[in-house]
């Protein structure tokens, strides 16, 4: 089974104003298999995004190593694709074009990467949009068409840092059901951080709480799917899970 593997990793920052060493991530060890969903959680400062950023090989690890079906991560790479909580789509840039710029990149001719662009603009529910640009849209717009970026490349790993926090409530319920439902359709690996705790169990197979650079624990998040809030969020395990992550990350 393919995976990523992440052993004892750990980074340590200088942080220039107070002269001194920071460790944001000391001795994390994870396997996520292939096709897993798993939510990061943990107070602010707890060094998920730091986590990430080594996952995607944006920025080197202190120590330990992250492999992804055996391979040594040393710098970014189309097998992981990103999505930010700021959208980060190019303005000048038509959604087509956002969507099919990792193809563009790799080498991918104008009409297949058009093709593939639109496949994934009508996966996230935005075909008619095509030929705007992200100006034109709403941040719920945008953020599916960061998703559908994202996801054009095909990326065995998908690391998604807090896309959902900042459109508005309504707007995220249909993310997260649309996320779960493109999860379920081609199953990628997905990392999702979040501080929202009912949105990391809604998600995930597997909630890991971090502390202060390691893990504190884990829930394994055994709900039915497909996952709908309509009946989610009534449900008693939702509703006792959530209370279970909610008390460790109050602990943390
Ligand atoms: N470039 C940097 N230089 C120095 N210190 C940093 C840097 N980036 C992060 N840190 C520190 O590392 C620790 C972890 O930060 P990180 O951004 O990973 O946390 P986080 O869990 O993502 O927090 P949040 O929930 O607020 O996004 C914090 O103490 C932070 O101040
Ligand atoms: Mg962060």
């Amino acid at each position: 089974m393919r995976s990523l593997t992440i052993r004892d990793l750990s980074k340590t920052y200088f942080d220039a104003y107070a002269g001194s060493h920071v460790d944001a991530v000391r001795g994390v060890s994870l396997e996520v298999t292939q096709g897993e969903f798993v939510s990061l959680v943990g107070p602010s400062g707890c060094g998920k995004t730091t986590i990430l950023n080594m996952i995607a090989g944006f920025i080197p690890c202190s120590g330990g190593e992250i492999r992804l079906d055996g391979r040594a991560i040393h710098g970014p790479g189309p097998d992981r694709g990103v999505v930010f909580q700021s959208f980060a789509l190019f303005p000048w840039k038509t959604v087509l074009d956002n969507v099919g710029f990792g193809p563009k990149m790799r080498g991918v001719p104008k009409a297949e990467r058009d093709r593939t662009a639109r496949e994934y603009l009508e996966l996230v529910g935005l075909a008619h949009a095509a030929d705007r640009y992200p100006n034109e849209l709403s941040g719920g717009m945008q953020q599916r068409v960061g998703v559908a970026r994202a996801l054009a490349n095909n990326p065995e790993v998908l690391l998604m840092d807090e896309p959902f926090a900042s459109v508005d409530a309504q707007t995220r319920m249909t993310l997260q059901e649309e996320l779960t439902r493109i999860w379920q359709e081609r199953r990628p690996t997905i990392i999702f951080i979040t501080h929202d705790v009912s949105e990391a169990v809604f998600l995930a197979n597997r909630v890991i709480v971090l502390s202060k650079g390691q893990i504190l624990d884990e829930v394994d998040i055994a709900l039915p799917r497909p996952r709908v809030w309509d009946k989610l969020h009534e449900d008693a395990a939702f509703k006792s899970l959530s209370g279970k992550v909610l008390q460790l990350v109050r602990s943390a």
